[in-house]
């Protein structure tokens, strides 16, 4: 039986862990530590409010007192560090919490670890990153856990960084640690200002798709279902300080995957009645998409060669790009009192503000 603590899991990534977690391994015992900023959604874990087994701990990663009476009362022997500022286009717009909490936050996260761990017997440190640290890729190549790093958001620097301490902390105290690099997620819970939420849900209402730059980049998109069994894999078998790449093999250019959103929408919004009076709209919803000006610094293509760990651990990801998607769509059309409550808060502001300024191409 674990103790195990899990770090953002209010998070998109990390609410889906928690669930998966819960029914894959019901003896364990999670705390999910979570400061709740905007992208924090205690709704996600709803489902498991009556179990006794997951408590909730409203806290900061920088709260080194918090975390080291965590570690010493409850015992925790195990670590999945999701807590994070998440999104590319914020850090641009304001990189510091990304400091504070990506590279400050994992560093307390560590210091607790090392001081309540004596020894490394049955503990395990699993930190979870992002494959953007590697860079951007040209038109062909993988980044496999050999490529070096070469972070160009402060987003990604900031993950890079983190992933430094966790690696440094492995070879200099002997800290039990694995590090997973995962490409792009999409699925349930995801916050709407990403690209595939974002444009599920501008479709539906029938506001614009900002498309960055040409709409040529490429990302390597993973369903977060798989992600998850990973990490869960990874927890259990992966070697101590090593670092897995994982990925789902589904590379998509985002103008593609925009126009697929509108054309499963268009079709399965006119074949139902219900749908159809919630979301009126005229012609195909391919008309709201707009290019707008390109994101400073905007990698190119991202990759994953995830080898290894299908070979060492084999894990394999079970949903291609073509069936998480309608799963996706589903979840956003069977979930609007989670998404309302989201885009009727200061979120939108945001967004408004991020929209009007890229207009001007
Ligand atoms: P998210 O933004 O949806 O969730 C992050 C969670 O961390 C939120 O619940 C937030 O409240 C919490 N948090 C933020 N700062 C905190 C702090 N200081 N203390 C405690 N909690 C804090 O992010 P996500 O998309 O679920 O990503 C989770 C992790 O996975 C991140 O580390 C991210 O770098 C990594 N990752 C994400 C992707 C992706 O496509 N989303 C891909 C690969 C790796
Ligand atoms: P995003 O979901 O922000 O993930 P990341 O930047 O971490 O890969 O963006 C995915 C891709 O979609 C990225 O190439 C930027 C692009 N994008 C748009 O074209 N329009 C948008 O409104 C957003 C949010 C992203």
């Amino acid at each position: 039986m674990r103790k195990m603590l899990v770090t953002g899991g209010a998070g998109f990534i990390g609410s889906n862990f928690v669930l998966l977690t819960r029914r894959l391994h019901p003896e364990d015992k999670v705390f999910v530590l979570d400061k709740l900023t905007y992208a924090g959604n205690l709704e996600n874990l709803k489902s498991l409010s009556d179990d006794k087994n997951c408590i909730f701990v409203k806290g900061d990663l920088n709260d080194f007192d918090l975390l080291d009476s965590l570690f010493e009362k409850e015992g925790i022997d195990t670590v999945v560090n999701f807590a994070a500022e998440s999104h590319v286009d914020r850090s641009i717009l304001g990189p510091k919490a990304f400091i504070e909490t990506n590279v400050n936050g994992t560093f307390t996260l560590l210091e607790a670890a090392r001081r309540n761990w004596k020894d490394f017997q049955n503990k395990k440190f699993l930190h979870v990153s992002t494959d953007e640290v590697y860079g951007s890729l040209g038109d062909t190549g993988f980044f496999t856990e050999e490529t070096a790093y070469a972070p160009n958001s402060p987003y990604a620097a900031s993950k890079a960084s983190s992933d430094h301490l966790v690696r440094a902390y492995h070879h200099t105290y002997g800290l039990s640690v694995v590090t997973t690099n995962c490409s792009n997620n999409y699925g349930p819970y995801q916050f709407p200002e990403k690209l595939i939420p974002l444009m599920i849900l501008n479709a539906l209402k029938g506001k614009h798709l900002p498309v960055y730059g040409d709409g040529l980049n490429v990302r390597d998109w993973l369903f977060v279902e798989d992600h998850c069994k990973a990490i869960d894999i990874v927890l259990e078998n992966g070697k101590l300080g090593e670092t897995y790449n994982i990925g789902g093999n589904n590379e998509w250019k985002n103008i593609d995957i925009v126009n697929l959103i509108c054309e499963i929408l268009d079709e399965k919004i006119k074949s139902d009645k219900t749908l159809a009076e919630q979301y009126p709209f005229e012609g195909s919803r391919k008309k709201l998409i707009h290019f707008v000006k390109d994101r400073p610094g905007h990698d190119r293509r991202y990759a994953i060669d995830s080898g290894k760990v299908q070979r060492e651990l084999g894990w394999r990801p079970e949903d291609k790009f073509e069936t998480g998607i309608r799963k996706t769509i589903d979840w956003y059309i069977n979930n609007r009192p989670w998404w309302e409550r989201i885009i009727s808060g200061q979120y939108m502001d945001y967004y408004e503000m991020q929209y009007k300024e890229r207009l001007v191409k």
